[in-house]
């Protein structure tokens, strides 16, 4: 599969709120509005393009010409200034295809080549292994477990978190 980061379009809603229609994508991702409007898609695509101090950043993940998910980066405060949490879906349909690894892998590219950022991070709720895998294939090591870190439909849940820091693994 060819996949690349790119710009969102509005013309992206309606297939953003149709992946975003399935539950099981949302098991282990935060809290969005459920359902998941095209008017909530249309809001989120606004927002990510509209971000312009360079701290959050949202890219579109297209797998061979399809809107496959949706990647982000946030910039840490303060003395985190120079860590980034990612965050990532994909499409139901396209699970186990190798997107969110080569998603990840061009995330952490793009960060590590123009940002000052050395440390990208992900907190991955502890029964995700398909997430947990993917950062481990892209060279993140799992640092710890935050224990009742995560609450999500009504319960409480460990989160590991998964770094990576530039020069360790990728350059
Ligand atoms: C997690 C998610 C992003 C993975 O996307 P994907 O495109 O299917 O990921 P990839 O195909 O690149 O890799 C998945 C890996 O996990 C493995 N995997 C899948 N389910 C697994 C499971 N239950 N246990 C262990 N490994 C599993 C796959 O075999 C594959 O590893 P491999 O290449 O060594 O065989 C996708 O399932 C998703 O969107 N889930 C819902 C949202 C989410 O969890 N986001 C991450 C928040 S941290």
């Amino acid at each position: 599969m060819h996949v690349v980061l790119r710009k969102w379009s509005g013309s992206d809603a309606a297939e953003l709120a149709g992946i975003l229609s399935e539950d099981d994508v949302h098991e282990f991702i935060s809290d969005l509005p459920r359902p998941y409007t095209q008017k909530n898609a249309m809001e989120y695509i606004a927002a990510a393009l509209n971000s312009s101090d360079g701290n959050f950043q949202s890219f579109a993940i297209e797998a061979d010409g399809r809107l496959a998910g949706c990647i982000s980066a946030e910039r840490g405060k303060n003395v985190y200034r120079m860590s980034a949490e990612i965050g990532y879906y994909i499409a139901k349909p396209l699970w186990g295809m190798g997107i969110a690894t080569a998603a990840v892998g061009k995330l952490v590219q793009f960060i590590f080549d123009n940002t000052d950022i050395i440390r990208i991070y992900s907190t991955v709720f502890a029964g995700n292994a398909a997430s947990a895998r993917v950062l481990e294939k892209c060279g993140f090591r799992r640092e710890g477990t935050l224990k009742c870190a995560l609450v999500k439909n009504g319960r409480l849940h460990d989160a590991h978190i998964y770094a990576l820091i530039k020069g360790e693994t990728l350059q």
